[in-house]
């Protein structure tokens, strides 16, 4: 293609973030890419148009290195082939991307094109809030049939894969939000290989992805990201995801993507570009703190548990990680003892770290799962996924870690649990 312009050999992915996908010549020379804000283009003649729309609405396969014409922002424009193009070599196994205004737009597209009404899918609990909205407050209404199974329970997924009647899609989030619970995606690979229908296996891959978790390797189908978080990296933007090993599978979902028309838009998508190269860079250093962080903390005498990949106790888990995960990411899940009282106080005396949702950013930010996050989930669903009153997840940033190790200390020290009906002193 005439658009691209790439060394003539292989190189390592963290230089084909920065040279794949990209020609200069096509932005007046301009060293970064310019903003294609265009909603719709000039076609060079009527049969060029004519050949556009036939390989957009899938009736013809584009020739190698044709010169197919863009027809209109909602199902393409070049800001998007930019970022498309450049964030796949740092997902191992990507042949393809297709990039979404949000997480959940990416998420909705995925479930939508993969999957339909009086067909099922699987997915682990828990999940993040706005999935399970998803699932039982549009896609269930619509006649989809979810199947839910707890996150790190191979033998309930294997017997739930095999047993499912018209399976299209098994969705791992992993490790899960907030309760960090590993699933593990090989083994969830080999039973929806062995499964009759053949179901795809896509992973939300947000909290450890694209830098220490690489499902595609691990034979998945689909990656998936809400990639406001790790990959955009300084919360100042929304926008979603998804990689394939088969280009196929990417292309339609573009198709669903032009009908829902949730496509990232080009100011976006030239935004998330240029986060795409310091994004290993930032979550080492996210990693590396929290860490550090989680590992002084535990032992606290304000906390029952520290919830982190490097502390855990349970064998298979132990197992899970070491086979799946390059490091253990930055997102911390502290189990603060006193219940929701004693979390809301630790909250409070918080002076570096802000009591915001979403993670991933340069900055910590510390909030309460089960009233803001999660609070989509029922009381009985939330008690079975482990997310209590107690729980306060942390996503670490990149500031000096000693920093905010003494605020989170300093935080625990002065918890405070007010004298009132039902209240115990820590
Ligand atoms: C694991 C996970 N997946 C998906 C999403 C949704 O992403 P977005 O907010 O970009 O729509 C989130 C948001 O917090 C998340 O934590």
């Amino acid at each position: 293609m005439p658009r691209k312009h790439e060394p003539p050999y292989v190189v390592r992915p963290s230089t084909a973030v920065l040279t794949r996908g990209f020609d200069p010549r096509l932005s007046l020379g301009s060293a970064r890419p310019a903003v294609f804000r265009s909603s719709t283009y000039v076609f060079t003649t009527p049969e060029s148009a004519q050949r556009a729309f036939e390989i957009a609405l899938g009736k013809a396969t584009p020739e190698p290195g044709e010169n197919v014409e863009l027809i209109y922002a909602r199902l393409n424009h070049p800001n998007a082939e930019i970022l498309e193009d450049q964030i796949v070599p740092l997902e191992k196994g990507a042949a393809a991307a297709a990039v979404f205004n949000s997480g959940m737009a990416a998420i909705s597209t995925v479930f939508l094109s993969c999957c339909g009404p009086g067909e099922s899918f699987i997915f682990t609990t828990p999940v993040y809030g706005g999935t399970h909205h998803l699932i039982h407050t549009l896609l269930e209404p619509l006649g989809f049939r979810p199947i839910p199974v707890p996150a790190g329970d191979g033998a309930a997924l294997e017997r739930a894969i095999m047993g499912a009647k018209d399976l299209r899609l098994v969705f791992l989030e992993t490790p899960a939000n907030p309760t960090l619970t590993m699933t593990d995606i090989r083994r969830a690979v080999e039973a929806a290989r062995g499964a009759p229908q053949g179901p795809l296996v896509a992973v939300d891959n947000t909290f450890l992805g694209p830098a220490f978790q690489h499902p595609l390797e691990l034979g998945a189908d689909l990656v998936i990201y809400s990639a406001t978080k790790y990959l955009a990296g300084f919360s100042d933007m929304l926008a979603g995801v998804v990689l394939a090993r088969d280009a196929d599978l990417v292309a339609n979902l573009r198709g669903t993507r032009a009908i829902l028309g949730n496509i990232l838009q080009p100011d976006e998508c030239w935004l998330l570009n240029s986060r795409l190269p310091t994004v290993t860079l930032r979550m080492n250093r996210q990693s590396k703190n929290a860490q550090r962080i989680a590992e002084a903390l535990n032992g606290h005498p304000a906390l029952r548990r520290v919830l982190y990949p490097s502390l855990l106790a349970d064998p298979d888990q132990i197992r899970i990680r070491d086979a799946q995960c390059d490091f253990p990411g930055g997102i911390i899940t502290l189990d603060v003892s006193g219940g929701r009282v004693a979390a809301f106080s630790f909250l409070k005396n918080l002076r570096i770290a802000r009591d915001a949702v979403s993670l991933g950013g340069v900055e910590t930010l510390a909030c309460h799962p089960r009233t803001t996050t999660h609070s989509e989930l029922d009381e009985a669903t939330l008690d079975a996924a482990g997310i209590s009153d107690s729980l306060v997840r942390i996503s670490v940033g990149i500031e000096d870690w000693r920093d905010i190790l003494r605020d989170l200390r300093e935080a625990l020290d002065g918890i405070r649990i007010p004298p009132g009906p039902g209240s115990h002193p820590v």
